[in-house]
């Protein structure tokens, strides 16, 4: 059996470089996500006069920051988070910027934080297409945002983390509600730096968010953690393990409830695995898990589910194509609006491969199949579709190659060594 420690949460990578700097003092990080997206928001903080500074595996944040407007336009590459959360920050402080974003970015919807942080009082303006990057944030005197309370059309922890950054940066009171609770690392954060936030969630699976402005003379505490391997990364190892690539077993894996739904499926799907919880890292559940070869099941997701297993869906989909049935997946229109529209791209990827796939305005119908899956995988530029058909390349009678493989460096740098230590074989 091969043990992998996955390499940090990128969620979590990318607020404790942007909440650190609103310490009342250096923070001391261990385990951040070194990886292409994670560096469009170091980049970014340090354009705004943030000190970031990495030394081996740990990096140094330094807190109140002199806040300045950037002179070049900030870059957020591919990173939607990047940009979402910065965007808060940026509001949240009054300062001047542009922001903009690759090619795939600037397809992606920016008016769900655009409309809340205009409703602050916040002046942004859209450079070249409504709703979309690239836009310009204007100067504000600090102090003149207007409280929020905000209901997102949406499940969208990047909704409410901007939205949460905007009222810390500008010392007003903001709530959140959600119909579905979404990833709570930001409130985990926070509330481990003494900000006054409560969460109040409902037993429908929803979850009101508030965060008072702080009167802590002292200022918020800074950071020493170390970040918790991303479950979303160990995910497609978890794959491989249970579509017969080799046992595996991910280590010091964050193990937060609203990121851990893919389990729930797969133990619904009848993959076998083992989980230890270990500890807590950051505020956040941390262990091991162990994924063994499996006979897998059809399954059924839809949008209740959604939010636990967001990024989970290019896993779903390739683990459905080995699986025995047909597996529905509905209520994930979302899908079509992330670093892909990952519903089309799935469906013709595993069309291309020879499994009957339909593609449904809000999701995917599969149909399982043990035949000897072979061909190439357009990802779209997109790491976790080129990750996930990693995963199923390396299942038994599968040959699979994947057009950009490199995309993987968006958030997972070592993917490809770490799968090849699975199966041994040629996976990209
Ligand atoms: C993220 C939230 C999710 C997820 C993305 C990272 C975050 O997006 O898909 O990969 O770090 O907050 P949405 O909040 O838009 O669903």
């Amino acid at each position: 059996m091969i043990s992998i420690e996955t390499p940090g949460d990128k969620s979590i990578s990318h607020r404790t470089l942007i909440l650190a700097t609103l310490a009342a003092g250096p923070s001391t990080v261990q385990g951040i996500l070194r990886s292409v997206d994670v560096r469009a928001t170091a980049e970014a903080m340090r354009q705004l006069g943030a000190s970031i500074r990495e030394e081996g595996d740990e990096t140094r944040i330094g807190g109140q920051v002199q806040w300045r407007a950037p002179e070049e336009e900030i870059d957020c590459g591919n990173s939607g988070t990047t940009a979402r959360l910065l965007l808060g920050l940026l509001a949240g402080l009054g300062i001047q910027a542009v922001i903009r974003g690759d090619a795939s970015l600037s397809r992606r919807p920016m008016d769900r934080v655009v409309y809340p942080l205009q409703a602050m009082g916040a002046r942004i303006r859209y450079l070249e297409s409504d709703g979309r990057l690239p836009l310009a944030l204007d100067a504000r005197r600090s102090g003149s945002l207007r409280s929020l309370r905000h209901r997102p059309r949406m499940a969208s922890a990047q909704v409410k983390s901007c939205i949460l950054l905007a009222g810390l940066a500008g010392r007003i009171r903001v709530e959140v509600s959600e119909a579905r609770a979404t990833r709570d690392h930001t409130e985990r954060l926070l509330d481990a730096m003494g900000a006054a936030i409560a969460v109040d969630r409902s037993t429908d699976g929803g979850a009101v968010v508030s965060l008072e402005p702080d009167r802590k003379p002292a200022g918020l505490s800074p950071l020493r953690l170390r970040v918790p391997g991303d479950f979303s990364s160990a995910a497609f190892l978890l794959a491989a393990g249970w579509l017969g690539a080799g046992e595996v077993q991910v280590l010091r894996v964050g193990l937060n409830p609203t990121r851990t739904g893919l389990l729930d499926v797969a133990r619904e799907m009848g993959a076998r695995f083992d989980l230890v919880e270990e500890g807590f890292e950051a505020r956040e559940p941390t262990g091991r898990v162990r994924a063994m070869p499996s006979r897998l099941r059809g399954f059924d997701v839809d949008s209740r589910a959604l939010p636990h297993l967001v990024d989970e869906i290019p896993v779903l989909a390739v683990l459905a194509a080995r699986a025995v049935g047909v597996s529905r997946i509905r209520g994930a229109e979302e899908l079509r609006l992330k670093e892909s529209d990952r519903l089309a791209v799935l469906a013709g990827n595993l069309g291309r491969l020879g499994v009957r796939c339909r593609e449904r305005a809000d999701g995917l119908e599969i149909e399982g199949t043990d035949a000897p899956l072979a061909g190439r995988v357009r990802c779209a530029g997109d790491h976790r579709i080129a990750m996930a058909f990693g995963a199923l390349g390396a299942a038994p009678g599968c040959r699979i190659s994947v057009d950009e493989a490199s995309c993987v460096s968006i958030s997972y740098p070592s993917f490809w060594q770490d799968l090849e230590r699975i199966s041994g074989s040629e996976a990209a």
